[in-house]
């Protein structure tokens, strides 16, 4: 079961945009990180939550999509993402988030592959944009955005080439390759 998840969590671009996601589907998702490890168990992660229209857009054209497809600019009208997770950290709490963003994200992914859905991690955020865009008050850091949606491209795994190159590709039929190293390179010992 958990071999499957961890397979079919890819990192998803393109959504079926006309499919939404509800805020209890995004509420339940973010409850699952009540469960997860946190340094500390100082818990200092919030989050925000948008599935409407209006914020959805507010959110997008604050994030960078893919930076190894020069040529394509993120996700185009009608397979733009239905949902957004925003993970903030509370410098009121601790001034040092460790992993913990990470563990969080990784789990509301999962949980979304379970439900048929997918996403994508985003680090590439115009941070003081965004923090301005939707108020946030200066105490919370943003982390990262989570983008969700019902996936519209199909994602190939595959094995790192000879040449080592790990940069993402699309083939002529726009299916997303990704290579990963192999389990031998990356067990040291
Ligand atoms: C911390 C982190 C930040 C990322 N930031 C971005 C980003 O800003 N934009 C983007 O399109 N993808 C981003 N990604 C997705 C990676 O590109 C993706 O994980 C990688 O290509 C491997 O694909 P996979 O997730 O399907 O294994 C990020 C992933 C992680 C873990």
């Amino acid at each position: 079961m958990i071999t499957d998840l961890v397979r079919k969590n890819r990192s998803y671009r393109r959504f079926y945009q006309e499919v939404p996601i509800t805020l209890e589907t995004l509420k339940e998702l973010v409850g699952l990180t009540r469960h997860c490890a946190s340094g500390g168990n100082l818990q200092p992660l919030k989050y925000i939550l948008s599935c409407d229209s209006e914020k959805n857009a507010l959110i997008f054209k604050h994030l960078a999509w893919a930076g190894y497809l020069k040529d394509w600019e993120g996700p185009s009208e009608g397979e733009k993402p239905s949902a957004y997770i925003i993970v903030l950290g509370d410098t009121n709490i601790t001034k040092s988030f460790g992993c913990d963003h990470g563990i969080a994200s990784q789990t509301i992914l999962l949980g979304a592959t379970e439900k048929g859905l997918g996403g994508c991690m985003i680090a590439s955020i115009e941070r003081k944009e965004l923090q301005e865009a939707l108020i946030i008050p200066g105490h919370l850091e943003i982390l990262l955005v989570l983008a969700l949606g019902k996936p519209k491209e199909t994602v190939v795994v595959e094995n790192v080439g000879s040449d080592g190159d790990i940069k993402y590709w699309r083939d002529s039929q726009a299916a997303h390759h990704v290579p990963k190293r192999s389990l031998n390179e990356i067990i040291w010992k």
